[in-house]
């Protein structure tokens, strides 16, 4: 079985799939962290492998950017390859003074200036949130990791328009006590939501919009470390 995106056959894909943005990261994750490690899909260059992180299979698939992009990959994961747990792992531009740069934001909400929301037809405005399992999952895998005074929980915004984030914009949601922007989560929580499955967005802050403080790239590069084996532990727990 394959779809016009991804030329997998079902089976390739583990019960929990990392979905990093870039597909260079999803490479990196999988040649550094995963044994046994194959390539299941390189459509577009949307590269996806699957292997083992500590004897557990998991598997690792870029997201491309944006909720269209992710509500595509994530809504073939989920219906046509058995996919259980999608944990995003991306970075985000924080609006809260109390998120700094280098430390994570966990959307336990999602709000968004999309419409992807509407396309199920609700009569009301629906609150995308992630999955309290994976959310306490990897709460407990910070702590463990020694990584839980750099996580944050909160709401974050999913963004339809990076070049369109004026500060008008990012002080109106800052005031609602929304911690960071980035651009797919509200749509890949709605797909879970939708599928009857479950999902988690991890970012690194990788700017700051309100100070305009952002990372060097050794740190950045370390920060991603850190949210990796986040994701990963995380994955290893949901198998227990
Ligand atoms: N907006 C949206 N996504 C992002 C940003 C931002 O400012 N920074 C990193 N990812």
């Amino acid at each position: 079985m394959s779809t016009p995106h991804n030329s997998a056959a079902k089976g390739d894909f583990a019960k929990t799939v990392l979905m990093p943005g870039d597909p260079k990261r999803a490479k990196y994750i999988a040649e550094n962290f995963l044994d046994n490690v194959r390539l299941v899909n390189d459509v577009r260059g949307i590269q996806g492998y699957t292997g083992n992180y500590k004897g557990t299979p998991v598997s690792v698939m870029a997201s491309g950017m944006g909720m269209p992009s992710i509500a595509i990959y994530s809504y073939e994961l989920y219906h046509f390859y058995d996919v259980e747990n999608i944990i995003r792992i991306g970075s985000c531009g924080s609006i809260s003074n109390s998120v700094p740069v280098h430390d994570m934001v966990i959307g336990m909400g999602a709000s968004t200036t999309s419409r992807i929301v509407h396309q199920y037809h609700l009569n009301g405005d629906y609150s995308a949130i992630c999955s309290y399992a994976l959310l306490e999952k990897a709460m407990h895998c910070a702590d463990t990791l020694a990584l839980k005074d750099k996580v944050h929980v909160g709401n974050i915004l999913s963004s339809d328009a990076f070049y369109g984030e004026t500060p008008d914009m990012i002080g109106q949601w800052s005031t609602m006590g929304v911690l960071a922007i980035e651009m797919e989560a509200a749509a890949l929580y709605m797909n879970a939501a939708a599928a009857g499955k479950r999902a988690l967005c991890i970012c690194t802050v990788s700017d700051h919009l309100l100070n305009g403080e952002h990372l060097s790239s050794e740190e950045r590069e370390q920060g991603f470390t850190d949210m990796m084996r986040l994701a990963l532990e995380t994955a290893v727990a949901l198998d227990k």
